[in-house]
């Protein structure tokens, strides 16, 4: 008989060359536990997904709940479905007083895709402003934005009318300019290695973008829901978009994304054509059941408040010669080394050590640290130490 590994190579379509490959039969707060008691600490959350850890019991009551009332009933928008209803209520409670309708789709990617084409219609205009090293999501659209060249070449032609400019150059902000239907950018760039904007970018952005009746987008999948210490990027720097795209967290460990923007412009979805943007899962009761229990925690917990203390016990506790650098705002943290094939080497040994790391898309010589909101300072000092020996053993 195959085992789980062999089946996993043959039967599920691979992306990687070299995947984790970790088998793993059950998750819990910050730990994995795999196949002979094998226990990892989670450094990545899936991927900023996991903010309040694995299978909190509120969220796994929240599901169970919503299971025994209903699961799918209709395509999105047409039936009054109250999981939906009271997480839409509790976000824009959350967010400036215009981010206050809420569309929610499937996954980040369809958040963007929702988001651009929300911003041709609000505008009439189709023009793109993006960024280098941005990633906005796989889909056609999300790689017509995508600022690397390294996964989007091989699927040319790609959407037209996209405009990239490097992010944090302030000299390049002319582009925006009167056939801009929208700027689309992460206020803080994660699979570019954790790129913070400079002071009073994000501000000049806005005004820019105000000028000249160009709508402001930001890409809020991986900072949303306190991964930088705020429950919003947008609470940290100050800037309000005009539509905000959320996902991963959002979810609280389900699938789910939206974008979000004030009435005025979501209505545009309305007419000509009405249905302007379609999706049959988005928005599914038991995901949005699961995500406002996730953000409850969040509150409850005040996982906000001790999350820049976490943040400074990482960065202490990391003090290593073959860290060049540690990058980042609260819990979303880039380690910097030497090269890549030292990155290599320590994330295909962090397993060995009993931890889950991973790599950025777009930022070779750094690994991510993007553990669960709720790590304990003990669990931080446990994955330093495991981090240090791993370290020394792989020079
Ligand atoms: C900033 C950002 N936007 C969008 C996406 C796409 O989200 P998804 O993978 O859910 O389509 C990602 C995924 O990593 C992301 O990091």
């Amino acid at each position: 008989m195959l085992t789980n590994r062999q089946l996993f190579l043959l039967h599920l379509g691979q992306t990687s060359s070299t995947p984790l490959m970790l088998e793993i039969e059950k998750a819990e707060g910050v730990f994995m536990y795999g196949p002979e008691g094998r226990k990892y600490l989670d450094l990545v959350s899936g991927v900023s997904v996991s903010n309040t850890g694995h299978r909190h019991p509120k969220v796994v009551e929240a599901v169970k709940k919503q299971v025994d009332s209903y699961l799918h009933l209709m395509v999105y928008g047409e039936m009054i479905q109250s999981p939906q209803v009271k997480y839409a209520e509790k976000l824009s409670s959350l967010l400036p007083q215009q981010l206050s309708s809420i569309y929610f789709v499937n996954s980040g990617s369809e958040a963007v895709e929702g988001a651009l084409k929300l911003a041709k219609r609000f505008t009439g205009r189709s023009r793109i402003i993006y960024f280098s090293n941005a990633y906005h999501g796989s889909t056609s659209a999300a790689l017509s934005v995508q600022g690397s060249e390294k996964y989007r070449n091989a699927f040319r032609p790609l959407m037209p009318g996209t405009v990239q400019i490097g992010f944090n150059d302030f000299d390049t902000l002319d582009a925006i300019d009167d056939h801009t239907a929208c700027v689309i950018i992460e206020p803080v760039q994660a699979e570019a290695g954790v790129i913070l904007p400079h002071e009073g970018y994000l501000d000049l952005i806005r005004e820019r973008c105000t000028m000249h009746g160009a709508l402001l987008i930001f890409d809020e999948v991986q900072t949303g829901f306190g991964r930088t210490g705020k429950m919003f990027a947008i609470d940290r720097y100050g800037v309000v978009p005009d539509i905000l795209v959320l996902a991963k967290a959002l979810g609280g460990g389900m699938p789910l994304g939206a974008f979000i923007s004030s009435v005025e412009i979501m209505s545009s979805l309305i007419s000509n054509p009405q249905l302007g943007h379609i999706t049959t899962f988005g928005g599914h009761p038991v995901c949005c059941a699961a995500g406002l229990a996730s953000l409850e925690i969040i509150i409850e917990e005040k996982l906000l408040e001790s999350c820049e203390s976490k943040s400074s016990l990482f960065k202490k506790g990391l003090d290593h010669p073959a860290i060049e650098s540690i990058r980042g705002e609260g819990l979303l943290l880039a380690v910097q080394l030497r090269n890549r094939e030292q990155v290599g080497k320590v994330i295909a040994h962090a397993a060995a050590y009993g931890l889950v790391l991973d790599y950025f898309l777009f930022c070779d010589d750094a690994f991510r640290i993007a553990p669960p909101l709720v790590i304990s300072d003990d669990e931080i000092k446990y994955a330093c130490k495991q981090l240090l020996s791993l370290l020394d053993d792989t020079k």
